[in-house]
């Protein structure tokens, strides 16, 4: 039977394996990014999946996205979050929050919750979110600083988005929804490209030389899609189940204070 499958950067690396996947199975896939780059990719590589174009680290842009994907697909059957940007250097968007913090929290934040009727009305709904589970312990919520204007580093940008994935699960995770956390470790994508050189020339040979190639990468996501796990909330790590063990206090907390910077940006 033939499945609405919605992919957050759907347009490159894993999201656009995805939709290459599961277009050409038969599925309607719905990939969304913000590049004209993007909708070219699609276009070539997966042409049978359609392209939505929205800025999601706009809360603006995102919401008018879910208006247009609520009113079109009553039921989604699986929702892929894998938007992400490496951002080098700190940045605001338009709605003052931190681009990492806009994208990689508060837009999964968003999609997952606002979609969460539509995926109720499927037969066995997955959202899928590729996160850092399961990676560098040094990952942590700043709450005094969630938008890290003191102190901004990249990589501490990122994984404290890898913790909050975690917590906002957590806080999210419940029947009939199966909520799985997904770390691909190191795969060949266009994770390259937000570096500038030399570390972009360098990162590009690291990734062709040690980096799964993302056709096998996406194997074990397919199978976690396709066969959902028991449990409302999952973590794997390359296709290996991992233990964790979210705070469910901090997760409840997370979940309140992203919904207060949000709630007074709805349409
Ligand atoms: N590759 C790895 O080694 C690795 C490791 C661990 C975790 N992950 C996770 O896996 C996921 C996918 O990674 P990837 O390496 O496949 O990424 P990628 O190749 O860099 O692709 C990123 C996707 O996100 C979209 N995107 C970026 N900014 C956006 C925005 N503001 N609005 C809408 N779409 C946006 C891009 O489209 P546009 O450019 O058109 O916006 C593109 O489709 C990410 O969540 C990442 O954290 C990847």
């Amino acid at each position: 039977m033939s499945r609405t499958v919605v992919i957050t950067g759907g347009t490159n690396g894993i999201g656009l394996a995805l939709a290459r996947h599961y277009s050409e199975r038969g599925d309607q896939v719905i990939a969304i990014g913000s590049s004209r780059a993007g909708h070219d990719r699609l276009r070539r590589e997966a042409p049978l999946a359609r392209f939505d174009r929205a800025d999601l680290s706009s809360v603006k842009q995102a919401n008018e996205l879910i208006d247009r994907l609520r009113s079109t697909y009553p039921a989604i059957d699986v929702l892929v979050l894998a938007a992400f940007r490496y951002q080098l250097s700190r940045g605001e968007t338009d709605e003052g929050f931190e681009r990492t913090f806009a994208l990689y929290v508060v837009n999964r934040w968003l999609m997952s919750r606002a979609l969460r009727p539509a995926l109720e009305r499927a037969d066995a709904p997955v959202v899928l979110d590729l996160c850092g589970v399961g990676g560098i312990r040094t990952g942590e919520i700043h709450w005094d600083d969630l938008q890290l204007e003191r102190g901004y580093r990249p990589f501490k940008a990122t994984m404290q988005g890898a913790r909050a994935a975690e917590l906002l699960a957590a806080a999210y995770a419940a029947d009939p929804i199966r909520y799985v956390l997904y770390n691909p470790l190191f795969v060949a994508t266009g994770l390259f490209e937000p570096f500038r050189q030399p570390v972009r020339g360098l990162v590009r040979v690291a990734s062709a030389l040690f980096a799964q190639p993302v056709s096998k990468a996406i194997l074990p996501m397919t199978a976690l899609i396709d066969s959902p796990p028991a449990a409302p909330l999952s973590a794997y790590v390359r296709g290996r189940p991992i233990a964790f063990t979210p705070d469910p206090a901090a997760a409840r907390r997370l979940d309140a204070v992203i919904r207060d910077l949000v709630s007074p940006l709805a349409a």
